[in-house]
């Protein structure tokens, strides 16, 4: 393979990677992606993208077929790059620390492959790391292993990543700020130049800070956003307990407070994904070991752990007992856009309504793979809305689908066993269920 001509390498092709990739190759960028997954790194050689994200496979397709990106598993490649960016995972550990073995292997690998290598290379970890982590054990084991130190030939930074799923790509292209984070002059300035050179004129705020500071952005970044979904929560729950209060009502007005923002304060089940939870607890974790206890984010925690067994709650006291009924769970993706099922609320709702003695039949648009590989066969899954309702004694909606909030009673009606619905993502209007069981989150009893 030719790689003489790409001027960055990034090491980690899963969501942040593959979007990262796609979006400096689409600006003439020419970039190269590295993954130990050959089936992966095939896929995207064939320009189709691995994962399910809107945009990713035209594009893909686009650069991939102009050769401004090409993909393999073989690391050396990095070596003839200008800037080589660590996107690896960086999962919880059993104690909700942070898992950084992915982070030293790949750190190593490419150390190793510097040793040789004349002329400066950037090294920049966009991987959400705990502070230090960059300054640490990526610093130590990059030097050990390259023999340099960073400064005239190797350079390192800390640039977390803050797009979200389903809507990747337009946030890669038009992020709200980039955070540098670097103790070397040299490293910032180089980082800040290949952005400017992406960017533009359309060159968002950067943020100039310590390793350290930037990597802290990302965690509290997370730790806030977390923490408002567990805030319009706790409110949802409040609400359910005022005849004719409805939170939705309660949000939209506080949203309008520059201070608080309308974004992020939609009550539902709970947070889900790949890095709220996943971040929050190394956060907890991390600041434990530095003895203080962050009693706010084990409440954020806490919370929603909580949510998930409201919404079955729910569901009980709609049904009596949840023993052998079907239970029709729709959506398990985290949110709508996404195959991603990782730390779902479905996941977790799933599990009480099986410890309850429920049998569940599940549906998601674009889920059930990720899903049946997750649960395999401990539920049941559906073709599509209809098989799913079919004979079912309540629905719970999970993910805020477009095709479930186009669904119309007639259509819970007409397959159901008994229209017991939990709206768990408030995606249907109330008005057109009065006369059905249903039951949505954060709506008080209605006055008579
Ligand atoms: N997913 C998101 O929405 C998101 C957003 C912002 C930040 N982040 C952070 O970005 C990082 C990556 O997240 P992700 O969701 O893209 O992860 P992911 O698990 O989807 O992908 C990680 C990829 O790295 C590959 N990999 C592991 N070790 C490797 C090695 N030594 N060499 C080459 N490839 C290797 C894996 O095969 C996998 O394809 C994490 O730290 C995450 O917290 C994620």
């Amino acid at each position: 393979m030719k790689t003489k001509w790409a001027s960055i390498s990034i090491v980690g092709m899963g969501y942040v990677g593959i979007c990262t990739a796609a979006t400096f190759a689409s600006r003439g960028i020419r970039t190269i992606g590295i993954d130990i997954d050959q089936a992966r790194v095939e896929q995207i050689r064939r320009g189709k993208a691995p994962l399910h994200e809107p945009q990713l496979d035209s594009m893909l397709k686009n650069v991939v077929r102009k050769k401004l990106l090409d993909a393999t598993s073989d690391i050396s490649v990095a070596v003839h790059t200008d800037v080589t960016f660590l996107t690896v995972g960086t999962p919880s550990q059993p104690d909700g620390s942070i898992d950084l073995s992915y982070i030293k292997n790949a750190t190593e690998d490419l150390g190793n492959l510097l040793r040789e290598k004349r002329g400066y290379h950037l090294v920049v970890v966009k991987s959400t790391v705990v502070p230090g982590t960059t300054n640490g054990v990526v610093k130590r084991f990059l030097e050990q292993s390259s023999r340099k130190t960073i400064g005239s030939e190797l350079g390192l930074c800390a640039n977390p990543e803050f797009l979200k799923e389903g809507t990747a790509i337009s946030d890669a292209l038009h992020p709200d700020k980039i955070v540098i984070g670097s103790d070397d002059k040299k490293s910032a300035s180089e980082l800040a130049k290949l952005y400017r050179r992406f960017y533009g004129a359309q060159l968002p705020p950067v943020i100039l800070t310590s390793p350290e500071a930037a990597e802290l952005v990302k965690y509290a970044s997370n730790a806030f956003l977390a923490t408002k979904v567990s805030f319009i929560n706790t409110i949802a729950n409040i609400a359910e307990q005022i005849p004719g209060v409805d939170v939705g009502t309660i949000a939209e007005a506080i949203g309008l407070d520059p201070r608080i923002g309308g974004l992020f304060l939609k009550a539902g089940p709970g947070y889900g994904g790949s890095c709220l939870r996943k971040d929050l607890q190394a956060l907890i974790n991390y600041s434990q070991n530095k003895n203080y206890d962050p009693i706010l984010f084990r409440a954020t925690e806490e919370a929603n752990e909580q949510q998930a067994n409201r919404v079955v709650d729910m569901a009980e006291k709609l049904l009596g007992s949840l023993s052998s009924k079907r239970v029709a769970v729709l959506g398990l993706a985290f949110k709508k856009d996404t195959d991603d099922i990782r730390e779902a609320a479905s996941i977790r709702v799933i599990n009480q309504l099986k410890n309850r003695g429920a049998r569940v039949v599940a549906y998601d648009p674009m889920a059930i793979p990720n899903t049946r590989r997750h649960l395999s066969e401990q539920i049941d899954y559906a073709d599509n809305v209809q098989s799913a309702l079919k004979g079912a004694d309540c629905a719970i909606i999970m993910t805020e689908w477009d095709q479930f909030r186009q669904l119309a009673a007639k259509d819970f009606q007409a397959y159901m066993n008994n229209t017991n619905i939990v709206d768990a993502r408030r995606i249907l209007d109330p008005k057109h269920y009065a006369h059905l069981n249903y039951v949505t989150i954060g709506m008080g009893p209605s006055i008579a």
